[in-house]
């Protein structure tokens, strides 16, 4: 006889749910969480974490006015969060509001039921059962008034944290909105196609024939329809193709290169952008990462893609210290895809806007600028500079880009699209390009 397959009891999907949302709120990222949980049981916790965090700032101000004093035990407060983000969807689906394609839809008295047994399996979490069922169920009922009132908090209403919110106000008054709404919709599964191996028209119709729906967006790139474990799109272990966003496509393009050039890529890790750019170019590359697991990632990534090659050097070390790494030997170009906030990435990493404090943002504009002030020694006279980052903070792209001109008399910059903003019209993330070229 053949194995059943096994379906995991919901109230056992919501605890392991709840206990990713607390590694959350203890500063833990969702994705080294997902890493740790039963890769059977992964997609269901990713899908039901996904969405309470991006429904966490409106479930937290709902806590906060059902239940004064907070539940001591952070597995039960995780429990309940989770319970108010699902019911809210539940609840406003049954009213018949459109929700997020994906979102985890449940019949009220089920869920709350659920819930309640979730909570039964946990030694910690059973004492509240009482709790949880009866907050749930005043929620149920006073809801429409309630989410109504607590809408005017803004953490409610854009489920960011307030300072996140202000700083995009700010910056964009004419886009903020579009740009909170859009880290709301699950992102699309977007390939750029390895053009050593195969052109796009090609690979468009080898997923087609697999039944894919796909549809081609900048120069190399696929959108597909609906996202699959990648696994089961033809032509992975051939290295086809490559997950990256439109967005980040683009710096495989906007940096200029020639054949023979040296080029550093100095922040490489994992390697997205380092294969784009030995895909198109015959170029002699030094990929630099300070975090040596991350590095591996992309010597992996490049034995897929059959990129590997003797002119391609991988070194782990700190792109603020060329004493560290640097041979003396001028590079024709670098790309600085420095560490960032994230801010433009957050439908993909809907945890970020939580783990995120008001300093990081200081503290990672410091970094970028020490990275770039360092590497541009090591550019050639004449030679291209590309600056990228995956945030909409404009600390960290555009003010960061004018401070490094007025320090550096030698850069003139180029055209490149500056800030990319996610939204209505734009498929990609949020994105900052600038292209500086060394004038001697
Ligand atoms: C935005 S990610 C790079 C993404 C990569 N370019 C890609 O397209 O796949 C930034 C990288 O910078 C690395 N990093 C952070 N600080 C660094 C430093 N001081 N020197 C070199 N790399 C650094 C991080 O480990 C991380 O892998």
């Amino acid at each position: 006889m053949l194995p059943q397959p096994t379906v995991t009891p919901l109230a056992t999907q919501l605890l392991a749910a709840a206990r990713a949302i607390r590694a959350v709120l203890d500063g833990q990222s969702l994705s080294a969480h997902l890493e740790q949980v039963q890769a059977p049981l992964r997609p269901a916790i990713q899908a039901l974490s996904f969405h309470a965090m991006r429904h966490l700032g409106l479930a937290r101000a709902t806590m906060q006015a059902l239940v004064p004093r907070q539940p001591s035990d952070p597995l039960v407060r995780a429990l309940l969060l989770l319970g108010l983000c699902l019911l809210e969807a539940s609840l406003a689906h049954a009213d018949g509001q459109e929700q997020a394609p994906g979102t985890p839809i449940y019949h009220q008295h089920t869920l709350v039921h659920q819930l309640v047994e979730a909570a039964a399996g946990d030694r910690r979490c059973r004492p509240a059962k009482g709790l949880l069922n009866a907050v749930l169920r005043r929620y149920a009922r006073e809801r429409a008034t309630m989410t109504a009132q607590l809408m005017l908090q803004a953490e409610a209403r854009w489920n960011h944290p307030q300072w996140w919110v202000s700083i995009l106000q700010e910056a964009w008054p004419r886009q903020w909105q579009d740009i909170l709404e859009a880290a709301q919709q699950p992102p699309p599964l977007a390939l750029r196609t390895n053009s050593r191996a195969l052109t796009r028209a090609a690979l468009q119709s080898h997923l087609q024939a697999a039944g894919l729906v796909c549809h081609p967006v900048g120069i190399e790139g696929l959108i597909l329809e609906s996202p699959r474990p990648v696994r089961e799109i033809p032509g992975y272990d051939q290295g086809w193709w490559s997950v990256q966003d439109p967005s980040a496509q683009r710096a495989g393009h906007l940096l200029p290169l020639a054949d023979g050039q040296r080029v550093l890529d100095a922040c490489a890790a994992p390697g997205g952008k380092t294969a784009h750019l030995l895909e198109r170019h015959h170029i002699k590359l030094t990929a630099l990462d300070s975090d040596a697991q991350r590095l591996a990632r992309v010597a992996d990534n490049l034995r897929r893609l059959n990129l590997q090659s003797e002119d391609v050097t991988l070194r782990c070390a700190d792109a603020a210290h060329p004493a560290d790494w640097w041979d003396g030997q001028p590079y024709d170009a670098i790309l600085a895809d420095v560490p960032c906030t994230a801010s433009g990435v957050v439908r993909r990493h809907p945890d970020i806007r939580w783990l995120r404090q008001p300093d990081d943002l200081g503290r990672t504009a410091t970094l970028q600028a020490n990275i770039v002030d360092a590497l541009w020694p090591t550019l050639a006279a004449h030679g291209h500079l590309l600056y990228a980052t995956c945030s909409v903070f404009p600390q960290e792209g555009e003010r960061q880009v004018q401070a490094f001109l007025r320090r550096h008399a030698d850069a003139e910059r180029l055209p490149a699209p500056g800030h990319i903003l996610p939204g209505r019209d734009h498929e990609g993330d949020g994105f900052f390009y600038a292209l500086i070229a060394k004038s001697q």
